[in-house]
């Protein structure tokens, strides 16, 4: 990449970002290509987001041709794609109405603010919520408060009140934090920003199940897990529970900013018009690219074969002689203490291969769900001499 671009781009450019010297500009499918025609594979997908690939006929036809029809109207009207997208949301989640937003932090936001206007409507004192050590929530004030981790809050205080901390796979821990005013319990079922952790099960459903005993609000972020990344709708779905409410994002619009927060009817039944709302939130742009993204990821054993694509990129991994751990394509490989994880990253990318960096010193796998095993295995190739 041209040395100018980079320091125009450190000139101009807030720092808050550890930016690589690389600039995209096209991308086929898992493939990307940066200015020179420098072909990478891409086990990143813009974190999590990009479900479908690069240039996707499908969906880059439904953008085409909602930009020449309408890209954008208030939340004031009716839209029909938005309705459509809702209807499949609801159809495969334990929820029964769905708020539309732009991003992960906006639809967890939103569902502290519901969780909390529930039990006022109810007229219980009740706004705390409980989340776990090492989660991930977002970057606004109370998602930051709600991310038990200082690394994420120093220098942002006072943040807002009402958010206590448990100690994650630890039900002493839970249950400790628990009171009167707890309203709602908020957990990711696959750690990712924290390390791609994934929850244990029986520690999962006996923690539902105290939250139902004890009408505690459960609620799932299924920001980076759900839209099929780990071969089932949403993450939950694995473990045989039925949250209240479910937030979702990233690979939902397949590149297109759209989160939403997915709520059973009576908690939903709090967001009156005025309490909550969004400008973009939903717009056609947004909700005709994730109705092709639903489509796609629901058609017939499309999640079976991420699962599967899943197990084999996990095999392969183990062959290197790491230890992945997570499920379907959102895969987690610690690294010991003597190999960086951001060294290996950065060598990859030279060699062609992008791959991310999560929690303490982990090599995140968060490929495109439509990638193909002889593409696995390309990047595995690439990665291998990277650790050699
Ligand atoms: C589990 C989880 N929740 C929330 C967020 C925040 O999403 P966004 O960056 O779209 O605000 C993320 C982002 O990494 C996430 O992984």
């Amino acid at each position: 990449m041209e040395k100018g671009f980079v320091e125009e781009g450190n000139t101009y450019l807030i720092g808050n970002y550890a930016r690589y010297p690389v600039s995209f500009v096209k991308g086929e499918g898992v493939y990307l290509y940066d200015e020179a025609g420098k072909k990478y594979i891409d086990m990143l997908a813009g974190i999590a987001v990009n479900t479908l690939g690069y240039n996707h006929p499908k969906l880059t036809k439904a953008i085409c041709e909602q930009a020449q029809k309408i890209i954008h109207v208030s939340n004031l009207f009716y839209i029909q794609p938005q309705i459509e997208v809702a209807k499949i949301l609801v159809e495969n989640s334990s929820g029964d109405k769905v708020f539309f937003c732009n991003s992960g932090a906006e639809a967890n936001e939103a569902a502290i603010k519901l969780a909390r206007r529930y039990f006022y409507d109810k007229g219980e004192n009740r706004y705390e919520i409980i989340t776990f050590e090492g989660g991930f929530h977002g970057r606004t004030l109370a998602t930051v408060k709600a991310t038990a981790q200082p690394k994420y809050q120093e220098g942002f205080e006072p943040l807002p009140e009402g958010f206590k901390y448990a100690k994650i796979n630890d039900i002493e821990s839970i249950k400790s934090q628990i009171t009167e005013k707890t309203a709602a319990i908020m957990i990711e079922v696959i750690q990712g920003e924290g390390g791609v952790k994934p929850v244990k099960k029986d520690f999962l459903q006996e923690l539902f199940s105290i939250a139902k005993e004890k009408e505690i609000l459960f609620l799932v972020d299924e920001v980076q897990t759900g839209i099929g990344r780990t071969g089932k709708f949403f993450a939950y779905q694995h473990f045989g529970i039925e949250p209240d409410i479910i937030t979702s994002a990233k690979g939902l619009g397949g590149g297109v900013p759209v989160g939403a927060v997915i709520a059973k009817e009576e908690i939903a039944k709090s967001f009156i018009p005025g309490t909550h709302g969004s400008t973009f939130g939903g717009n056609y742009l947004a909700t005709v690219s994730a109705k092709v993204v639903l489509e796609e990821i629901l058609k017939e054993g499309f999640l079976e074969e991420v699962l599967e694509k899943g197990e084999y990129l996990k095999e392969k991994l183990k062959s290197l002689g790491l230890k992945p751990r997570g499920k379907g394509l959102m895969i987690g490989c610690p690294l010991p203490e003597e190999i960086k994880a951001s060294d290996i990253a950065n060598k990859s990318l030279e060699k062609g291969l992008v791959i991310g960096t999560a929690g303490e010193n982990t090599l995140r796998f968060v490929p495109p769900l439509i990638i193909k095993k002889v593409e696995i295995d390309e990047a595995i190739n690439i990665l291998a001499s990277v650790l050699d």
